[in-house]
């Protein structure tokens, strides 16, 4: 049996109420749908933690920068609540658009600072729509726990300041990136390159691989950038966004990791926009 569809607050809040008069535990795992892999893996780490599980599905128009790509964005709700029979979830909560953003809706919530750069440069306007519509989310759900992928790292640290800043009391989890046998990391854009864009867009893994374990051998960061480029560009990228060291915690750009740090890179494959990112070893642990 597919987990029940609730598509309006109140009945949502009637259910948690009832959890909650139990002493239960809540998790959410927020997403757009188009379920893969790597939502599944949030979803297992939710259910094993908690005693309620409620996975939210809302394309949310304020978060996309294009209109063709908000209307082609896939909508695949019958299939998704099939992938997520036999893990324990208690509720998909599809929200129309009104739950979210009734009319008159007016407030934006805007975190400065770490959303200036990587994703934020390219998609001006992305995190405010993510921000927004997650701490509605928590508050909707009313939620102890939350489960994000690292695979969007940048979101994960905007998610964690927001729900920290606004004092909701959520926990805010990160888990890992969950990859193809490839080594390519699992994203719903990755059904729209051929076998062929796949095999080349799986390159980038071990470019970053060899990055990273260089910046362990403590080579510094500017050349290993630049030969990677060249080895991305040969492999098929043909627009790098960004190919960046910066600290975990404030996204700061880096040279050497002497503290918690990531690379992380957008680039584009065929028409398509794909973003990595890898923990490296810190210098000296
Ligand atoms: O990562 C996503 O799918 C979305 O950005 C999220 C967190 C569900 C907010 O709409």
């Amino acid at each position: 049996m597919t987990p029940p569809i609730l598509r309006h607050l109140s009945d949502l809040r009637a259910k948690h109420a009832t959890w909650i008069r139990a002493g239960e535990s809540v998790a959410v795992v927020p997403t757009m749908g188009a379920l893969h892999a790597g939502h599944l893996s949030l979803v297992e780490a939710a259910c094993a933690d908690c005693d309620r599980v409620i996975v939210t599905i809302f394309v949310n128009p304020r978060q996309f920068n294009n209109a063709a790509d908000l209307a082609s964005y896939p909508r695949t709700e019958h299939d998704d609540a099939k992938k997520l029979v036999g893990f324990g979830v208690d509720v998909i909560y599809v929200p129309d658009g009104g739950q979210i953003y009734p009319e008159g809706y007016a407030t934006n919530i805007s975190v400065t600072g770490l959303t200036d750069v990587l994703e934020g440069e390219f998609r001006f306007g992305h995190f405010d729509g993510v921000a927004t519509v997650v701490a509605k989310l928590f508050l909707q759900t009313g939620a102890h726990r939350a489960y994000f992928g690292q695979k969007d790292f940048q979101q994960l640290m905007v998610v964690k300041r927001m729900a920290r800043d606004l004092d909701i009391p959520i926990e805010v989890i990160g888990c890992p990136t969950v990859r193809e046998t490839s080594g390519l990391a699992m994203s719903s854009r990755n059904l729209r390159l051929s076998a062929e864009g796949l095999e080349r867009a799986a390159k980038l893994y071990p470019i970053m691989q060899q990055v990273a374990a260089r910046l362990a051998g403590g080579e510094s960061f500017a050349p290993l950038a630049d030969e990677a480029r060249i080895k991305l560009q040969a492999a098929g990228f043909n627009d790098i966004e960004y190919f960046d060291l910066r600290c975990e915690e404030h996204l700061q750009l880096l040279d050497r990791p002497t503290r918690p740090a990531r690379l992380l890179v957008a680039a584009w494959m065929d028409g398509i926009r794909l973003i990595d990112n890898i923990a490296v070893d810190v210098l000296g642990n």
